[in-house]
């Protein structure tokens, strides 16, 4: 079993700011059981709590916690509490606060602040987590570490400035080898010695490149150190991290190896300026990535608010139902808990309005209260959900390193370069027709998909280029955009011609790139009675290769510029498969008319088979040969689903078509 055999219900808990009220923390065990709660996040900043000064700790507090929680029959995610340093330590020793870009060391204050470098840091987190494993680590009510909390950001300090030469020095070997990587000559930059690596140099792409791998490795690191604290106190518990979606600064993929659960943070902005649809669709694909960085394993939905944040400029709270629908939808895609930030509103500090399932009344007579128990009790009724698995047949590419490269490069283009929307717009159409996809970066195996889409794949990390070859000689369907191939794995510039390596894969050699501006006139004009039923014209935006036909076809041509009547969109046949080339930005219409072409040439349909109404999707998950499938609205209004044969509610009974959705209404249907 690689999930819990139930679907985790709860959230953060913090009674380390409630000690001195004990009828609160009674009552949070009254309010948890009617809200269906079956673990709590717990202690994730209690360090001041545990440790109230240097070598002085403290358990009797979690002691109590643990034992009022246990008798309750609730579970306990136990944090390891180095998200926020307490004040002694980060006034005594300054080596464990960061240090900003420009050498500024921080004050003692805030949180998730601390250098993952620092020895006396290190020496300090190994001590209080060894402490806490050898205490609960064995004790029943325990069932994973929850380590530290949203590890994230970069410290440019000399301690880690030190061992970023060492990691240099351990990949290159020489300092020529280095400049060589790096194009150093550029504006006198070579280095005599990797000594003379004393800051991160925007002008040197490739440095800064390594910069942002180094700092992924050190997080990794840093969780490598965590847990080796905790396997020292003797505990064996499954560790996990809280992350954040498709956060900038930290490459997910290299953490996920060494966490035995992934788990992210989820905060959508509902209600405001984008339709809830659209930020439904975006919160999916953030979940299917977080499903996809563990090969299909069930990961945490670890915080989510029950109503509002404290900290987007407008937030709103939830309207009736959307806490259900986007719980159900986690779940939908692979998720085995539902948590929130947090179960109790504080009183006081920075997050006192921040949403939470206890308002500050608190009691149980209020909607979010009311909301949230009904979620618990429904997922209650669905524990054979917890372990079930997706098996997409269609992967989107979206890769940490080809969003640095992208982002870090200057070019013909320094606005609107836009990667994660351009992955995010080829995602879309999957998403309304209810065709499940992974998202994953370039490194995975792209032998078990049918279909991968790697928008924009700027940069090509070592063995990509031979690992698209193989996957599209042996059957496989590429599709791939402008911006692809431009730069190698320490960002140096292909020279035999765009895209690169994959020159030959497309059948295709792109000689120039446009990019229109907003007054720029640029249409793709398809050929009549192509294979993908396209039609018409389709408005092109940002960016437009010209390119020449070395063996592909072109499917389609622009309609402006010098560059009128060259290829827009070709496809070219390697070994068994089929690649396609999409040269330009498209509107909206194009993304889904193409999208949905390649997909009826592969033969692959929705789960629901035909085209669902617009915000509408669907997602399944199987187990033992029965396959849950969630119908979703992120509408508010009522929309009317048409269902194929066969499928069941969850009582057995046979579904009526077609079925009626209320506004954010969820129906889980079950086929076998
Ligand atoms: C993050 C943190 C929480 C809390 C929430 C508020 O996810 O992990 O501690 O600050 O944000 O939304
Ligand atoms: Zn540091």
């Amino acid at each position: 079993m690689s999930g819990f055999g139930r679907i985790l219900y709860g959230g953060d808990y913090n009674p380390d700011q409630w000690l001195d009220q004990p009828d609160v923390l009674k009552e949070d065990i009254r309010l948890m059981k009617l809200a269906s709660v079956n673990v709590v996040s717990l202690g994730i900043f209690a360090w001041a709590a545990l440790e109230p000064s240097e070598g002085r700790y403290e358990f009797d507090w979690l002691d109590q916690t643990i034992e009022r929680l246990h008798g309750a029959g609730i579970s306990i995610n136990l944090a390891t509490p180095s998200g926020a340093k307490p004040n002694w330590m980060g006034l005594k020793y300054p080596e464990v606060r960061r240090v900003d870009k420009v050498g500024h060391r921080d004050p003692q204050k805030g949180r998730h602040n601390h250098c993952w470098t620092s020895p006396v840091y290190r020496e300090k987190v190994w001590e209080i987590n060894r402490k806490l494993s050898e205490r609960y680590g064995k004790h029943p009510a325990v069932i994973l570490w929850h380590l530290s909390n949203e590890y994230g950001g970069y410290c440019y300090c000399d301690l880690c400035f030190d061992a970023f030469r060492a990691w240099l020095k351990n990949r290159y070997q020489t300092i020529d080898a280095l400049n060589k990587a790096y194009w150093a000559a550029f504006w006198s930059h070579t280095f005599g010695s990797f000594d003379e690596i004393t800051t991160i140099d925007d002008s040197v792409n490739g440095l800064q490149l390594d910069w942002q791998r180094f700092s992924s490795d050190r997080c990794v690191d840093f969780i490598k150190h965590e847990t080796a604290a905790i396997r020292a106190g003797g505990s064996i518990l499954p560790v996990v991290t809280n992350m954040m979606g498709y956060y900038t600064e930290l490459d997910y993929w290299e953490q996920a190896p060494v966490l035995d659960y992934v788990s992210h943070d989820s905060y959508p902005w509902w209600h405001r300026e984008l339709p809830d649809a659209a930020i439904g669709a975006d919160t999916s694909f953030i979940y299917d990535l977080f499903r996809s960085l563990k090969a299909g394993k069930p990961w945490l939905l670890m915080e989510s608010t029950p109503s509002n944040v404290n900290w987007a400029e407008v937030s709103r709270p939830k309207r009736p139902g959307l806490l259900r629908l986007q719980s159900l939808q986690a779940v939908a895609h692979g998720a085995t808990s539902v948590m929130y930030f947090q179960w109790r509103k504080g009183r006081g500090g920075m997050e006192k309005f921040h949403g939470a399932v206890v308002d500050h009344t608190g009691n149980e007579h209020n909607r979010v209260f009311r909301e949230a128990a009904q979620v618990g009790a429904e997922l209650a009724t669905i524990p054979q959900v917890a372990d079930a698995r997706t098996n997409p047949e269609v992967a989107v590419v979206y890769d940490w390193n080809v969003r640095w490269a992208i982002d870090n490069a200057r070019s013909i283009r320094n606005v609107s370069k836009d990667y994660l929307p351009t992955c995010f717009s080829f995602y879309l159409p999957l998403w309304s027709r209810g065709v499940a996809a992974d998202i994953i970066n370039s490194l995975q195996d792209f032998s078990k998909y049918r279909l991968v889409i790697a928008p924009m794949l700027y940069l090509l990390r070592p063995g990509v280029a031979e690992r698209l070859h193989t996957f599209v000689e042996a059957g496989g369907t590429l599709i791939c955009t402008y911006e692809t191939g431009l730069v190698n794995d320490t960002d140096l510039v292909f020279t035999t011609g765009f895209p690169g390596p994959l020159r030959d894969l497309f059948g295709i050699w792109v000689e120039e790139t446009d990019a229109p501006i907003d007054a720029t006139i640029q249409n793709v004009q398809v050929s009549s009675g192509n294979e993908l039923g396209l039609s018409g014209s389709y408005k092109v935006k940002h960016y437009a290769d010209i390119l020449h036909l070395e063996g592909a076809e072109s499917l389609g041509s622009f309609t402006d510029e010098w560059y009128a009547g060259s290829p827009a969109l070709t496809k070219n046949k390697y070994g068994t498969g089929t690649t396609y080339y999409v040269a330009s930005r498209n509107d909206d219409r194009f993304q889904d008319d193409f999208i949905g072409g390649v997909l009826a040439q592969i033969g692959i349909t929705g789960l629901l088979g035909s085209k669902l109404p617009t915000g509408v999707t669907a997602a399944s998950r199987t187990e033992e040969g029965v396959k849950y499938i969630f119908v979703m609205n992120f509408n508010n209004n009522v929309e009317t689903v048409v269902l194929p044969d066969g499928l069941r509610s969850l009582d057995g009974a046979p579904s009526a078509t077609p079925i009626t959705l209320p506004a954010y209404g969820c129906e889980i249907l079950v086929q076998e």
